[in-house]
């Protein structure tokens, strides 16, 4: 019931994602960093419980890009809604990746002619690998690959503070995000 009803909202995301996307300008960041802002970023670079997201996103130019790009969806998407998103327990584009040698979590950066580059996941931080096409054996989608937020506990008021950060980068919000919205 649960994946099914992940499923429904991942989808209203990338439909609202796919309008803001024609509609927003660029990334509005002149505006000056809030004091919620500056405790998101702080967690987002740092985190002292789980892995930070910026192992893996980058954000108002800080952080590793290895994840997609937070920038559409923290622009449209309503707090609880994002919530959802970083907690999410299903993903879609990570994938077992299987060579004649091994199998691990890992995400398509790129592919070109023979040459593929992926991230591989079961390593923190993960790796760029650079194989030939022709050495992966099969890449199929994985529920065994968990984005790491699903599991780490953090409090409402962490979660509002990130989003702040977030929807502050991407659109220039300054308004404060309350705990009220996140829970
Ligand atoms: C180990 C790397 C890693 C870490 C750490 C991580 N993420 Fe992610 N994140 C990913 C990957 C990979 C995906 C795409 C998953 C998929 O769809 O298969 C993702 C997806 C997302 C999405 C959904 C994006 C979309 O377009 O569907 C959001 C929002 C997000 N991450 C936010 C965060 C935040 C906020 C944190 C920190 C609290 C975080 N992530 C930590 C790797 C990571």
């Amino acid at each position: 019931m649960r994946a099914d009803k992940e499923t429904v909202v991942r989808q209203a995301f990338y439909l609202g994602a796919a309008l803001a996307a024609m509609l927003i300008p660029a990334a509005a960041q002149n505006k000056a960093m809030t004091k919620q802002a500056e405790r998101g970023k702080e967690l987002f670079l740092k985190s002292p419980k789980g892995t930070a997201c910026g192992t893996c996103h980058t954000m108002a130019g800080a952080g590793t890009e290895v994840g997609p790009d937070l920038r559409t969806l923290a622009s449209v998407v309503p707090p609880r809604g994002l919530v959802a998103a970083i907690q999410m327990t299903m993903t879609e584009r990570v994938q077992e990746v299987k060579t004649a040698t091994e199998t691990f979590a890992g995400l398509q950066k790129s592919k070109q002619g023979d040459d593929v580059e992926i991230w591989d996941l079961s390593q923190t931080p993960p790796v760029l690998r650079k194989l030939a096409a022709k050495n992966v054996v099969s890449m199929n989608r994985t529920e065994k690959w968990k984005h790491p937020p699903a599991s780490t506990e953090y409090t409402s008021q962490e979660l509002a503070d990130l989003i702040g950060f977030l929807k502050w980068a991407a659109i220039g919000q300054t308004k404060e995000v309350k705990v009220a919205d996140v829970e």
